[in-house]
């Protein structure tokens, strides 16, 4: 199909880039699987690529910065080398199209989150022309596509798109669309041919993943959809995100409770601790209620970790507001939290809100918030110093190659001494030092043989801008 850009007998290669969550991430392997498929082979760097493919966010509004940065960055490239496509992808090109137009004509082909199946064509359109399209309704859901995983051992694999929540302060809805649910029925074949692949470990995906099914059946079958999955033999780990507060219900914690594979960690995310930012954010629940689901959970699963996603400085958060914010910190004891500052959207409602603060109070009340919440962290990692834990090995630790890498069920890094400890195998590993965001430990040995080598879990890849994960 791309006859004009494979013209030469020199294998021909791209480079994926990802910008955004782990929906994005899911994405970005559906089109570097669409590539490979017309016979290209992976790029060592974006600099030497044939086909380079921006698969952007736009959840914050640095996110639009970097884009444009790498654009211009590409262009010094493409001068050099005319014959090589670059590719803006994803959230971003779904709310810009134009704007990428206009600043970077040298763009070759845009696409939508609606449209990624057309990558293939678009990219053959672009021999002629550049190939700009945006759909306002998904096409093929990309689930069905081919994918080039980055894991042999993990997936990720989406259960639904969209989000039919009207969050005041998130983009999503607008770029990603309505709430379209998979049958439960395809999930399941996924994740079997993905065990039968070798896979291990699965993330399930939506943006509220307890609303999955409503549309299907008008009643919501996550928990269902758990346990039909944790039958699947072979399958070690799976694991979600995100829950909505306001529809995390008992019989989600009654399936994560009782499936052996469904690991022990939600993130349930806060947002802000202040009834009346609630109100005005439209999440739909209270402090209490929130407080009330985190007992709910931590009183079923021992051990649980709990994490979350805050923001500060929401339009009209006052300093009592944000000591609400605190208050919940302290009273949930979070493992972990994903913090973020404030940053205006267009298309969504509290853009248009008064009472946008200054710069120099976010970043002080965001401060307060890091380092009350790394203290949290420590003390969570420190209460398991001295316990053995199930690690799934992801290969040499990025800090120290001596050491390898791997993550507990509880979704905690953990960097340890082990010989002869192979990527993808679970190892118990006995925890010896603990700090904010990894532990240190020893390995005691393999777990049995359950599966074969694997490679790194991207569990942390989210362009998310994490401040204290776990
Ligand atoms: N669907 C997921 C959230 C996806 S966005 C859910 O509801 O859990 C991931 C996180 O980005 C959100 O939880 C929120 O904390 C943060 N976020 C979203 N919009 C933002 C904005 N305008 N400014 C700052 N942070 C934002
Ligand atoms: Fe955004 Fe809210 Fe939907 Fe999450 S639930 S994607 S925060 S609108
Ligand atoms: Fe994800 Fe960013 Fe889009 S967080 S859904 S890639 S706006």
């Amino acid at each position: 199909m791309l006859r004009s850009i494979v013209v030469s007998t020199k294998e021909k290669t791209y480079l994926v880039r990802t910008f955004g969550c782990q929906m994005n991430e899911h994405d970005s392997e559906r089109m570097a699987g669409m590539l490979e498929g017309e016979g290209f082979a992976k790029a060592g760097s974006a600099e030497d690529a044939d086909v380079v493919v921006f698969n952007t966010c736009c959840i914050r509004e640095n996110a639009d910065t970097r884009l444009y940065g790498n654009l211009g960055h590409m262009k010094r490239i493409k001068d050099l080398r005319p014959d090589m496509r670059i590719v803006v992808g994803g959230c971003l090109a779904q709310k810009d199209r134009h704007i990428i137009q206009q600043k970077a004509p040298w763009v070759d082909v845009v696409l939508g989150t609606h449209n990624l199946a057309s990558l293939p064509r678009l990219l053959a359109e672009s021999c002629e022309r550049p190939a700009f399209e945006i759909l306002e309704q998904t096409e093929v859901f990309p689930s069905a596509l081919p994918a080039r995983r980055s894991s042999p051992w993990h997936a990720w694999v989406s259960i639904s798109i969209g989000c039919n929540n009207s969050c005041t302060f998130c983009i999503v809805p607008a770029v990603r669309g309505p709430e379209v649910s998979r049958r439960g029925s395809d999930i399941k074949a996924e994740v079997e041919a993905l065990v039968a692949d070798g896979v291990v470990e699965v993330t399930l995906l939506g943006q509220n993943v307890n609303s999955y099914g409503r549309d299907l059946d008008g009643t919501p079958l996550f928990a269902k959809l758990l346990r039909s999955l944790d039958d699947i033999a072979g399958l070690e780990r799976i694991r979600f995100t995100s829950p909505h507060p306001k529809d995390f219900r008992a019989d989600t914690v009654e399936a994560m409770a009782e499936c052996r594979s469904v690991c022990e960690h939600i993130h349930l995310p806060l947002q802000s601790g202040s009834d009346r930012v609630l109100k005005l954010m439209k999440r739909a629940y209270t402090r209490r209620r929130y407080l009330d689901k985190v007992k709910m959970v931590r009183d079923a699963i021992p051990g649980v970790a709990v994490t979350t996603d805050i923001i500060v400085g929401f339009p009209g958060e006052t300093e009592g507001d944000f000591q609400a914010t605190l208050e919940v910190v302290d009273a949930a004891r979070f493992d972990a939290a994903y913090t973020f500052q404030y940053s205006a959207r267009p298309m969504t409602a509290a853009a248009d809100m008064p009472g946008h603060l200054p710069k120099e109070v976010v970043q002080e009340r965001y401060d307060r918030l890091v380092e009350r919440q790394e203290a949290i962290s420590l003390a969570s990692n420190e209460a398991i110093v001295g316990s053995t834990e199930e690690v799934l090995v992801e290969g040499p630790s990025k800090k120290n190659p001596a050491k390898l890498t791997g993550r507990t069920r509880t979704n905690r890094l953990v960097h340890f001494d082990g010989k002869g400890t192979e990527e993808g195998r679970l190892a118990s590993v006995a925890i010896a030092t603990a700090h904010p965001h990894f532990l240190e430990g020893r390995s005691e040995g393999m777990g049995e043989e359950r599966s074969a080598a694997r490679m790194p879990l991207p569990l942390a890849a989210t362009a998310s801008g994490c401040s204290a994960a776990g």
